[in-house]
């Protein structure tokens, strides 16, 4: 799978370790985040992998800050795109089959890195349920962000 990746400075370390752990199971990573503690505005990076997605250029995005909450916040303002910030697997797991979430979102100061990663490989690894009823409340996502 090809997956885009982007961050602050306030999650570039766990940046590196989910890389690394991706590319060791053998997925593809496009990194557009940051790659230092200088401190940098989270909107560039959200927009940066939201627009791959969008553009298909990545199967699925991933994008960590200190809370997860700010970069969310903006790639949920991008049309198309279906951001969640999980916090266990659980939400990981069932974002993908309900929702079909696009992009995962992570906070480097809220999750423990264990976690992260465990949520990281269940993001990837559940596929869309394709039940009727998340299809309709997807189409429903989709007439609201047209209406935007
Ligand atoms: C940066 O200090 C911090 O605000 C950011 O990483 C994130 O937590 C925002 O939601």
């Amino acid at each position: 799978m090809k997956i885009v990746i982007g961050n602050d400075h306030g999650a570039y370390e766990y940046k590196n370790e989910i890389m690394t752990m991706l590319e060791q199971l053998g997925h593809t990573v496009i990194n557009v985040g940051c790659d230092g503690p200088e401190s940098v505005d989270y909107p560039d990076y959200a927009y940066k992998v939201a627009q791959k997605v969008v553009q298909k250029e990545a199967d699925l995005g991933i994008v960590m800050c200190g809370t997860g909450i700010g970069i969310s916040i903006v790639c949920n303002k991008v049309k198309g795109i279906r951001c969640a910030l999980c916090t266990d697997v659980t939400m990981a797991r069932l974002t993908r089959e309900h929702n079909d979430a696009n992009v995962l979102s992570l906070g480097q100061r809220t999750t423990g890195i264990e976690t992260a990663k465990d949520i990281v490989r269940t993001f990837i690894d559940t596929p869309f349920s394709n039940g009727p009823r998340h299809i309709q409340r997807i189409q429903k996502i989709t007439e609201i962000e047209k209406g935007l």
